[in-house]
């Protein structure tokens, strides 16, 4: 057994060594795929911000009235893998997450967002995989906003790589009560009364916000086309 230890000890600071290795390479790998990401919102938020020059040149208004990005935390990463039942792998990464680079387009007006996501679906180099209309088909809880999930190529130095990218169009009403219903949604454990009443509370305002957009479109419309 004494001849056996330094043996034993060589072999496991090796594979100590190995394992190292194998998460240098890793991290590694990771590192380079949210840059990825990264490369494939900017792509996308430029071709947003062309459209919506080249919109303010004709109509003398901008559709878009802000933009805001993120990449998902790793930490979200791996809960939402682990939540649909797949292991935490940079492929699964890629295969199975859509919204690792996520785009949130306000606009001004609700046919804005139907213009722009025309403009998007009609550019040869981008195809829209999927696409969730949450504006003419509202969520139960009220929650308004068009999706798209979008297949964008980013080119590296010796290869076009294609990323996906999640693109939620809204307006500022829509905004604005996505922001306080996503914040108001971890205070609970109010009792199931009062939560019916907040339910209930929060899909007033959602149908109140979708009246509002419909007045301030009308009232556009008589000022200008
Ligand atoms: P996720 O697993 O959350 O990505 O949902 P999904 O894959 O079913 O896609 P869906 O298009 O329904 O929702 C994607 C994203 O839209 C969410 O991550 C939120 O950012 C937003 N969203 C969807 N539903 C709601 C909602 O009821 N309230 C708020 N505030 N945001 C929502
Ligand atoms: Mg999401």
């Amino acid at each position: 057994m004494g001849t056996h230890e330094p043996y034993a000890k060589e072999l496991n600071n090796l594979l100590d060594e190995m394992q190292i290795e194998a998460m240098r390479e890793q991290f590694t790998r990771v590192k380079e795929l949210m840059t990825y990401y990264h490369c494939a919102m900017l792509e996308m938020e430029t071709k947003l911000n062309v459209l919506n020059e080249q919109f303010a040149l004709q109509n003398e208004r901008n559709p878009i009235e802000s933009i805001k990005s993120r990449l998902k935390s790793m930490s979200s990463i791996q809960d939402k893998l682990r939540r649909n039942g797949h292991t935490v792998s940079i492929d699964n990464i890629e295969e199975f997450l859509s919204d690792v680079a996520g785009i949130r387009v306000i606009c001004s007006f609700v046919d804005d967002i139907y213009m722009l996501a025309d403009c998007l679906s009609e550019q040869d180099d981008i195809e829209i995989l999927a696409r969730k209309d949450y504006i003419k088909n509202p969520k139960p809880n009220g929650y308004r906003s068009l999706h798209l999930i979008v297949q964008i190529p980013i080119f590296l130095q010796n290869e076009k790589k294609l990323m996906r990218v999640e693109v939620q169009l809204r307006t500022i009403a829509m905004e604005f009560w996505a922001n306080l219903e996503h914040k108001l949604r971890y205070k609970k454990n109010l009792g199931e009364k009062t939560e019916i009443e907040i339910e209930k509370g929060l899909k007033e305002c959602a149908d109140i916000s979708a009246e509002l957009d419909a007045k301030m479109y009308e009232i556009r419309n008589k000022i200008s086309r």
